[in-house]
C-alpha cells in the first residue's frame, strides 16, 4: 500500500493544512427547529453575484484548492434541491405562478438544501460552498414590490454563513460574458416578467441595475464583502483565496 505523504510533504505540495476552528453558529431568524448548533463544524461560504458574474468559475478553483488542502467540499446553489427543482424550472417555463407563490416555490428549494445538505454538511466537518444564498432570492423579489419585512420572516431559516463575497461586475461587461457563454440573456435573469422593455438588451441592462441598487441595500444590512469581478479569474481567485484563509483560522 502506498504511504501517504507526510505531513511535510503535504505542506510543501498545498501549504499547510488549516484546520477551521469553530464558529459560533446563528441563524438570521426563527432557524430550522431540532439543530444542534453547537454541532457544526465546517465553514458555509457563499459566492453571490449576477447571471455572468463568474461565481460557478470562482467556485470550481474553490473547491480545487479547499480538496487540495485536504477539506471535504460540498456545492448547494438555487434550484439545486431534489424536492422541487424540476417542478420550479416547469413553472418557470410557463410563467404562472404569482410572484408571492413562485417566492415560496423558491423558498421551499432553498429549505431543502438547508435540511439536507447545508446543515448535514457542516455536522460532517465540510465546507459548504453556496452559488448563491438568501440574498439573490431577498432582491429579486425586492425588485419585484414584495415585502421586505415578510421576506426577512421567510429566510428566518437560514444560517448566516461564515463568508459572503458578492462579485461586483459592471452590467456592459455581463452582457458581454453572457454573450460569450450561451449566446444569450436568460428570461429571468433579464427580468423580461417585470415589462421593463420589450427589447431583451434594454430589459437586462434595467434589470441589472434594479438588482445591484437592491444588493447594495442588502449589503448594508447583511454586511458581505464586496469583490471587484470586473478583474481575471486569477486575481478574483487569489483575493478570495486570502479572504478565506482568514476564515478558517478564525481570524
Ligand atoms: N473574471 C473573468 N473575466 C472574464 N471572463 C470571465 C471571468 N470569470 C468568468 N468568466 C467567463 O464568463 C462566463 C460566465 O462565467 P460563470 O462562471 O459561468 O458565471 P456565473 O456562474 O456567475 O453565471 C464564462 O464564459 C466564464 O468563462
Ligand atoms: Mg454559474
Amino acid at each position: 500500500m502506498k504511504k501517504p505523504p507526510s505531513k511535510r510533504k503535504q505542506m510543501l505540495l498545498n501549504g499547510p493544512i488549516l484546520v477551521p476552528r469553530p464558529s459560533q453558529r446563528r441563524f438570521y431568524g426563527h432557524g430550522i427547529p431540532n439543530v444542534d448548533r453547537n454541532r457544526l463544524g465546517g465553514k458555509l461560504i457563499v459566492v453571490e453575484g449576477a447571471d455572468g458574474s463568474g461565481r460557478s468559475t470562482q467556485i470550481t478553483r474553490l473547491r480545487e484548492w479547499l480538496e487540495g488542502c485536504g477539506h471535504a467540499t460540498v456545492q448547494v446553489g438555487l434550484k439545486g434541491s431534489t424536492l422541487v427543482s424540476e417542478e420550479l424550472d416547469q413553472a418557470q417555463k410557463g410563467n404562472i405562478l404569482s410572484h408571492t407563490t413562485l417566492s415560496l416555490f423558491y423558498a421551499t428549494d432553498f429549505a431543502d438544501q438547508l435540511e439536507n445538505t447545508i446543515l448535514p454538511g457542516l455536522k460532517a466537518g465540510f465546507m459548504v460552498l453556496a452559488d448563491r444564498y438568501i440574498y439573490t432570492l431577498m432582491a429579486r423579489d425586492l425588485v419585484r414590490g414584495m415585502n421586505e419585512a415578510w421576506l426577512k420572516n421567510v429566510y428566518g431559516i437560514a444560517l448566516i454563513p461564515d463568508a459572503v463575497f458578492y462579485l461586483n461586475v459592471s452590467p456592459e461587461q455581463l452582457v458581454q460574458r453572457n454573450f460569450a457563454k450561451t449566446h444569450a440573456l436568460d428570461y429571468w435573469e433579464s427580468g423580461m416578467d417585470l415589462g421593463l422593455s420589450r427589447e431583451m438588451f434594454d430589459s437586462f441592462l434595467k434589470y441589472q441595475a434594479l438588482m445591484a441598487h437592491q444588493f447594495q441595500r442588502l449589503q448594508s444590512i447583511y454586511g458581505f464583502q464586496i469583490i471587484d469581478g470586473n478583474r481575471s479569474p486569477d486575481e478574483i481567485s487569489t483575493e478570495l483565496k486570502r479572504k478565506i484563509e482568514t476564515v478558517l483560522t478564525g481570524k
